[in-house]
């Protein structure tokens, strides 16, 4: 029988311990795909006391970056997170002509052009799968199963947690502060959870989707991003009477002027299938244009869901060990001297519907006053509620506008802010329709 690959594990919180679980139990699975078993021979953790998986036989460090100079290892997997150590982890390795495997999407948000560029040059595997959407294999789907398209826009929901705290207040009734600390209690959220509240960690997820999509390097900076912290009870409600679920969308798309990167609540029409994705689950709908519409669903947080997906990548690294670096799949899809800077559009130039939600004080002409403002600016009114008002709140009107570019629409806002019977505690959330 061939020797096992051995596996250095940098990290053992839940991601790391999901990926102890899977190669254990599936090890026989694993090496009849591979022809060889996978083993974890190193794992480099400074916080042994939070794990509850069975370490015998391996070697266990506490020093990250000293551990990647194991010899007895043959791919590294870094899942203890955060940039600098992460960062010099995965450039020693790839200097050590060693494939790494991360889940790490900030990581490679931020730094990805120099990690990939060190390991195009020595030409070493970098695997990222996990690094979005959890357990949805979409980097692989986008990267290799669409490589015959030219694909015009990927979109979606790749927050587990956001979108737990969204069904949780929508179905049940939850409070936000509840919601998600039963994420953060399922091992879902980050370490940081504000980068998932505030979209964030979409964002870093979406620079990656957004480059393996058009072939362009990260730009994460250009990516917009506004999170789900201010959408309340209110938002949701009126957002269900006009027939719209409340979403934290990632989507990228890519015209005749340049590529838009953006992350913010959205409202979605609830008889299209993402508006159904609930709980932890994320879906990814991408377009291309000989495929057209393709869709994917999953669990996008958890230990076992981003552990396959990793799982996947070792599977992939060790099927190519010792092949030559020329045959593998380009770490971002397209040939490294063929990727292009393409224009990137800020918020103000991106096309979409709004819907809007004034607190407004119970007076005639209130409704006049707001069309006049939205027909004098060109501005369509696809759906209005009002709602009277009720002890200790205003009577408040919600409405869906026609496709704008945003330009346009924040200069109506402005003049609908002005006007002297709307009061503070407005809500602005675009809206998205997508294509079958
Ligand atoms: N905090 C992330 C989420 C974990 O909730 O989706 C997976 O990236």
């Amino acid at each position: 029988m061939s020797d096992p690959i051995r596996v250095g594990l940098v990290g053992l919180g839940t991601v790391g311990q999901g990926v102890l679980r899977v190669l254990r139990n599936n090890v026989d699975e694993i090496e009849r795909r591979v022809g060889r078993r996978l083993v974890v021979t190193h794992v480099a953790t400074k916080d042994l006391a939070l794990n509850s998986e069975p370490l015998d036989g391996i070697t266990v460090s506490d020093d990250a970056l000293a551990s990647v100079r194991d010899a007895e290892v043959d791919v590294f997997v870094e899942v203890m997170g955060g940039y600098t150590i992460a960062k010099q982890v995965m450039l020693a390795a790839i200097a050590r002509g060693k494939p790494v495997v991360t889940a790490n999407k900030a990581l490679l948000a931020e730094h990805g052009n120099d990690i990939f560029g060190a390991a195009a040059a020595a030409g070493v595997a970098v695997g990222f799968e996990a690094a979005v959407a959890g357990g949805i294999p979409i980097i692989k789907a986008v990267r290799e199963g669409l490589s015959g398209n030219r694909i015009d826009s990927v979109a979606g929901i790749i927050n587990g947690t956001c979108n737990y705290i969204l069904t949780q207040m929508t179905m049940k009734g939850q409070g936000f502060a509840e919601a998600l600390a039963d994420a953060q209690k399922l091992g879902y959220a980050e370490a940081d959870p504000t980068f998932d509240i505030e979209g964030v960690d979409s964002a870093h997820k979406l620079a990656l989707l957004a480059s393996i999509a058009f072939g362009m390097p990260l730009a994460f900076k250009s990516v917009y991003c506004e999170g789900i912290s201010k959408i309340g009870a209110q938002d949701i409600q009126a957002a269900q009477a006009l027939g719209y679920r409340i979403k934290l969308l990632g989507l990228t798309r890519r015209d005749e002027s340049g590529v838009s990167m953006r992350v913010h609540p959205t409202l979605v029409p609830d008889d299209q299938l993402i508006a159904r994705v609930d709980g932890v689950v994320n879906a990814v709908v991408a377009h291309g244009n000989a495929v057209g519409t393709v869709g994917f669903f999953g669990r996008g947080a958890g230990g076992d869901p981003t552990a396959s997906a990793i799982v996947a990548d070792l599977v992939d690294v060790a099927r190519n060990l010792g092949a030559d670096a020329r045959h593998q799949v380009p770490v971002l899809g397209f040939r490294t001297d063929a990727l292009q800077p393409l224009p990137l559009l800020p918020i103000a130039e991106v096309h979409s519907s709004h819907f809007l939600r004034l607190s407004v004080a119970d007076e005639a002409g209130v409704l006049k006053a707001i069309t006049s403002v939205l027909a004098e600016s060109e501005i369509s009114i696809e759906g209005i509620l009002q709602k009277e008002p009720r002890e200790h709140e205003d009577a408040s009107v919600a409405l869906i506008t026609s496709v704008v570019q945003e330009s346009r629409f924040e200069t109506a806002l402005q003049r609908l802010l002005a006007l002297p019977f709307v009061r503070d505690g407005v809500s602005h959330i675009r809206v998205e329709h997508f294509r079958d």
